[in-house]
């Protein structure tokens, strides 16, 4: 979570730097404030809310700085007040620094400071951090490395997660950052370099960049930038092109991120889909995986581990999987895997799926997938993310960058992934050519379909319009559309805080049938199969309780008058694709809901985009 974002170079520091807020906004948006090194001190701005409160603060301020490092607080420890708005200064004015993750011990290093006669301004574990590094340079003699020692020396003091700038005054052509949980980029450009938590904020100003390793310090000066590792060897600087574009952070003429990243699907999927097909048409290709054919084939067992949205899309996975290639699959929440101790059946294979490829529970399940010797791929959409490096292979989703805090197009293409996946795997075993062909036919078919269900836009909104009253909403669905149910269900209360549960249809009559009342709307996502009775015979049961139904349903299923109150229709589509398009009108089902309500959908309270705290 949080944002950070540090400028040394030739120019202006604080447009790059307030600009590179706004981008990383969707990682924290509690507080925002930044400090130049400006005159031989440090210039502080910092204040609660929105990046745009600091940007006003800031105008007219003309600072001329040309270093400096910025912040926008997902706040842990301690409220959301100026004081504890970062970037935090030393005791002594000597250090200003900026964090994003938790220093778990910071409560018995807060002591030990107190007892060298430190005072400290905030309830914050990062002001302690800043007070640690500036203790140990106190203790230090004077050389050109001391800044460096100082930074080396606190950091393996702390427990948690850090990715952090650091600034001295001493120094006034040297930017220091280090990383251990938390991500962190050096930026390369020509007339300045940057660090910063993730590189869309530096897209259009920088070229190539350089993902920090845990462990490792970047230190950044007027001559360049060297990696070294916390105890001072170098460390290898693999640079990456900087392929972003910048309409892919920018807005252009929508209103919410969320609104352009649902929409934009049919061309995100396309990209998911591109060159991944065998050339006979009756598989997928997924590069990723190649050179693990053989325990591919002889699977006993697929573990899949994310959160939220993108467990949400497993779950779907789990079904198709499980059908296409018969292998057994499960599906555990990141953060219940990496504590339990799961037996080490037969061979199993642990997929986490993470669209930041930064969630620390997920990179922590792989971790501890890893030190049971299990093989591990990922599924993530950044390129360079930590599951990226830390996975034995894996496959991209190449959506471009998701920004709305309320996942969409990962979802979507997470989703065709595992399809591609079941798709692969059960070509190595029982699926037949023409099954398989059928499939491939089908997911080419896809972002046509996508297109067309998004063009019923309207329809939605006015739906939304007429539920919009709801503050308790069930979703129903049945097979591979209950993880839909789950994820419409998510999608609507963390945008518009209605409340609102899915579960399996059948599920209904075992408790949550007490709740049904004319104001509590029912939302069933309905299969395009035999199954289908079964769940039109769900829904008529809430229509006899006079609980309102919306019904999301394929042309080709007859829906009794009685049974729904609205119908919202789906193009028929083979089954490996009727989750993605189910859930679609569930998307936009949300963000009007949200938006009828007035609220901000791409920053919704509490939540940041990637959670990288436990
Ligand atoms: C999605 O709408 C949510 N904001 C959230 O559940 C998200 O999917 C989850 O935090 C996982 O994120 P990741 O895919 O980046 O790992
Ligand atoms: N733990 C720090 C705080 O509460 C940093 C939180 C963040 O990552 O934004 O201020």
């Amino acid at each position: 979570m949080c944002g950070i974002v540090g400028y040394l170079g030739k120019g202006n520091a604080q447009e790059s730097l307030v600009d590179g807020l706004r981008r990383l906004e969707y990682r924290g948006y509690d507080s925002a404030g930044v400090a130049f090194h400006e005159g031989g001190e440090f210039s502080l701005s910092r204040e609660t809310g929105r990046v745009e409160n600091l940007a006003n603060a800031l105008r007219g301020s003309g600072s001329s700085s040309s270093l400096g490092i910025a912040h926008t607080r997902w706040a842990t420890h301690g409220s959301v007040t100026v004081s504890n708005t970062h970037p935090h200064q030393s005791h002594d004015g000597k250090f200003v620094l900026v964090h994003n993750g938790v220093i778990e011990n910071y409560g018995t290093l807060k002591r030990f400071l107190e007892g060298k006669g430190m005072s400290f301004a905030s309830e914050t574990d990062s002001e302690v951090l800043c007070n640690l590094i500036a203790y140990h340079y106190s203790e230090l003699p004077e050389d050109e490395d001391r800044f460096i020692d100082a930074v080396r020396l606190a950091l393996p003091k702390c427990r948690g997660a850090y990715g952090i700038a650091v600034l001295c005054l001493d120094y006034p052509d040297v930017m220091i950052g280090a990383r251990r949980g938390s991500p962190l980029v050096v930026g390369l450009g020509e007339d300045a370099n940057f660090i910063a938590s993730d590189a869309s904020a530096f897209v259009g100003r920088a070229k190539e960049a350089v993902f920090l390793n845990d462990g490792e310090l970047a230190i950044l000066d007027k001559g360049g930038f060297r990696i070294t590792t916390l105890e001072g060897q170098d460390a290898q600087a693999v640079t990456h092109p900087l392929d972003q574009i910048l309409e892919e952070v920018e807005l252009g003429d929508f209103d919410s991120y969320m609104e352009k990243e649902i929409y934009e699907q049919p061309a995100a999927l396309e990209n998911t889909l591109r060159g991944r097909f065998g050339d006979d048409g009756t598989t997928a290709k997924l590069g990723g995986l190649e050179g693990h054919e053989d325990v591919l084939r002889d699977l006993d067992r697929i573990i899949f581990v994310a959160c939220g949205t993108a467990r949400h899309a497993c779950m779907v996975g789990e079904y198709m999987i499980e059908r296409l290639a018969r292998v057994p699959v499960e599906v555990e929440h990141a953060s219940e895997f990496r504590y339990r101790n799961s037996p080490k059946a037969g061979k199993s294979l642990v997929i986490a799926v993470s669209q930041s490829g930064e969630t620390l529970d997920t990179l922590e399940a792989v971790r501890e997938a890893k030190t049971k010797g299990l093989l591990t791929l990922g599924m993530t959409n950044v390129v360079g993310s930590s599951l990226a490096r830390e996975t034995d292979g894996g496959v991209y989703q190449r959506v471009g960058p998701e920004i709305g805090v309320a996942s969409t197009k990962a979802f979507s293409s997470q989703v065709c992934l595992s399809a591609m996946l079941g798709l692969a795997l059960g070509r190595m075993r029982d699926l037949s050519p023409m099954d398989g062909q059928a499939i491939v036919e089908a997911l080419n078919g896809l972002p046509d379909l996508v297109s067309k269900v998004l063009q019923q836009g309207e329809q939605i909104r006015e739906l939304a319009v007429k539920y919009s009253k709801a503050e308790h909403l069930l979703f129903l669905g049945r097979q591979s559309l209950y993880p839909v149910a789950l994820e419409g269900a998510l999608k609507l209360k963390e945008i518009s805080y209605a409340h609102a549960e899915g579960y399996p249809a059948a599920e209904l009559k075992h408790g949550p049938i007490a709740l049904i009342s004319p104001e509590c709307p029912s939302v069933f996502v309905v299969e395009g199969n035999d199954l289908s009775s079964k769940t039109i015979a769900n829904m008529q049961e809430v229509k006899a309780r006079k609980g309102p139904v919306l019904a999301i349903a394929p042309e080709n299923i007859e829906i009794p008058d009685q049974a729904a109150d609205d119908v919202f229709r789906l193009p028929e589509a083979h089954e490996v694709i009727r989750p993605i398009l189910a859930n679609l009108p569930l998307q936009l089902f949300a963000y009007h809901f949200a938006r009828l309500r007035g609220l901000d959908v791409d920053k919704p309270r509490n939540l940041a985009k990637s959670v990288t705290v436990e």
